[in-house]
C-alpha cells in the first residue's frame, strides 16, 4: 500500500478545446466503441463506466456539487494494483484519493470524510479488497462503491471520475455526488447531450440546426 504526494499537473495538460475533445472521446469510448487510445478501466460505484465524487461541510460541497465541468487533470503516470494516490481535485484545496484494487479496478473519491471532514485513508490489508478508512471516528467506506460500511459518516464519499489511457496514465475528468452514479455526474457536469447521456441524439444535431435557423 502506498499513499503518495499529489503530482503536479502534466506539462502537456490539454487546453480547453483539447479538454472538450477529450471528454467527448471518453464518453464515446466508454459507452460505445472503447477502441482508440483512451481505455476506461474503472470508475466508481454502480458498475457504470463513464469513460472509465456528503456534505458535512462547505468543503465537501465542492466535490460533487459543481454544475460546471471540472478540468481534465492528469493525476499519475501509473497506479499499480494495491496502491493508492492522494491528489487534489477538482480544486487545489479539494483532497481526493485514487485506489487500485487487486483485481485492477480503479476508483476515485473525495478524501474528505462525510462525517466531520477528516482525511480518508486507504487500507489495502483490510477486508477482501481493502477499504477506505477515516481514523477520526472509525468511519469505513466501501472501496468499490464509496458507500458507508461502518461508523458515523452519514453518506458515501463523493466520487472522482477517473479514466486511464493505454500508456497507464490516470486522469480525473469529473465528479459525482454521494449517491449519484458516475454517469449521472458526468452528464450533469458536461451536458446531457454528450455521447452516452440520456439526451444524446434527442435533438442534438437537429436541435442545433433548429437553433441556427431560429437565429437567421
Ligand atoms: Fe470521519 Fe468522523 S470525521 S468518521
Amino acid at each position: 500500500m502506498s499513499v503518495t504526494d499529489p503530482q503536479p499537473p502534466a506539462p502537456d495538460a490539454p487546453g480547453d478545446a483539447a479538454q472538450e475533445a477529450l471528454r467527448d472521446r471518453i464518453a464515446a469510448d466508454s459507452l460505445t466503441t472503447r477502441r482508440d487510445y483512451l481505455r476506461i478501466v474503472a470508475t466508481v460505484s454502480g458498475g457504470l463506466a463513464v469513460g472509465g465524487v456528503a456534505v458535512a461541510s462547505g468543503i465537501l460541497h465542492r466535490h460533487g456539487d459543481s454544475e460546471g465541468a471540472p478540468e481534465v487533470k492528469k493525476i499519475a503516470d501509473r497506479i499499480e494494483r494495491g496502491e493508492s494516490l492522494a491528489f487534489r481535485y477538482p480544486g487545489e484545496e479539494d483532497r481526493a484519493i485514487a485506489v487500485r484494487m487487486e483485481d485492477g479496478t480503479l476508483a476515485g473519491y473525495s478524501a474528505v470524510c462525510t462525517h466531520l471532514a477528516c482525511a480518508v485513508l486507504w487500507r489495502n490489508d483490510r477486508g477482501s479488497e481493502g477499504e477506505l478508512y477515516c481514523p477520526c471516528h472509525e468511519g469505513i467506506f466501501d472501496a468499490r462503491t464509496g458507500e458507508v460500511t461502518a461508523g458515523p459518516p452519514p453518506r458515501g464519499l463523493p466520487k472522482v471520475i477517473l479514466v486511464e489511457q493505454v500508456d497507464g496514465s490516470v486522469w480525473a475528468i469529473g465528479t459525482a455526488r454521494s449517491g449519484e452514479s458516475a454517469l449521472e455526474g458526468f452528464c450533469r457536469q458536461n451536458g446531457d447531450d454528450r455521447p452516452g447521456c440520456p439526451g444524446f441524439g434527442a435533438g442534438g444535431p437537429g436541435r442545433k440546426a433548429t437553433e441556427r435557423s431560429e437565429r437567421t
